[in-house]
C-alpha cells in the first residue's frame, strides 16, 4: 500500500510524524509538503493530493491542517473524492468500511499526536465492506451530478 500525504503549516509536525510512523512499518509514503517554514493555503495542498489520488498517485491519502476542517471542506469539492475528518478511531474505521472514504484528515490542533497515528492505523488497516454500503456510496457519488 502506498500513502499520499500532504499538510499545510498548521499540520507540518503531524504530517512528518506520520510519514516517520508509515515509514518505521515499511509503508511507502509520499510527500506533497508542505515543508517546515513554507506556509501553504491547505486547499492547494488539498487539491494537489486528491489529484494525485484520481491520477492513481497512491493507494489512500491523509490530510493535516490546524483543525482538519479545511482540508476536508477542499478536498470533498474534488470531484470523485470522499475525505473523512475523523478525531477517533471508530470513525476512521468506519470511514472506510461504510463511506470508503480514500482522505483521511486530521487536526494537529485538535488531535494529540498519539491519538492522531492510532487514528492512521485504524483507518490504514480497515476495508471497504462494500454491499449495502458500495450503493449508499454510489448515491453519495451520484449527488455531485
Ligand atoms: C491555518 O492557520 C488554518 O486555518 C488551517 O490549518 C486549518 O485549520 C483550516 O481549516
Amino acid at each position: 500500500m502506498k500513502i499520499g500525504i500532504g499538510s499545510d503549516h498548521g499540520g507540518v509536525n503531524h504530517k512528518a510524524a506520520i510519514i516517520k510512523h508509515l515509514s518505521d512499518k515499511g509503508i511507502e509514503v509520499i510527500d506533497y509538503g508542505t515543508q517546515p517554514e513554507v506556509p501553504a493555503d491547505y486547499p492547494d495542498v488539498a487539491e494537489t493530493v486528491c489529484k494525485g489520488y484520481l491520477k492513481g498517485e497512491f493507494d489512500l491519502g491523509i490530510l493535516v491542517c490546524g483543525t482538519g476542517i479545511g482540508m476536508s471542506i477542499a478536498a470533498n469539492k474534488v470531484k470523485g473524492i470522499r475525505a473523512a475528518h475523523v478525531t477517533d478511531c471508530y470513525s476512521a474505521r468506519m470511514s472506510r468500511e461504510h463511506n470508503n472514504a480514500q482522505i483521511l484528515c486530521l487536526g494537529e490542533r485538535i488531535t494529540g499526536i498519539d491519538l492522531a497515528l492510532e487514528i492512521v492505523d485504524a483507518y490504514l488497516r480497515a476495508e471497504h465492506q462494500g454491499g449495502r454500503h458500495a450503493r449508499r456510496v454510489e448515491k453519495i457519488m451520484n449527488l455531485e451530478d
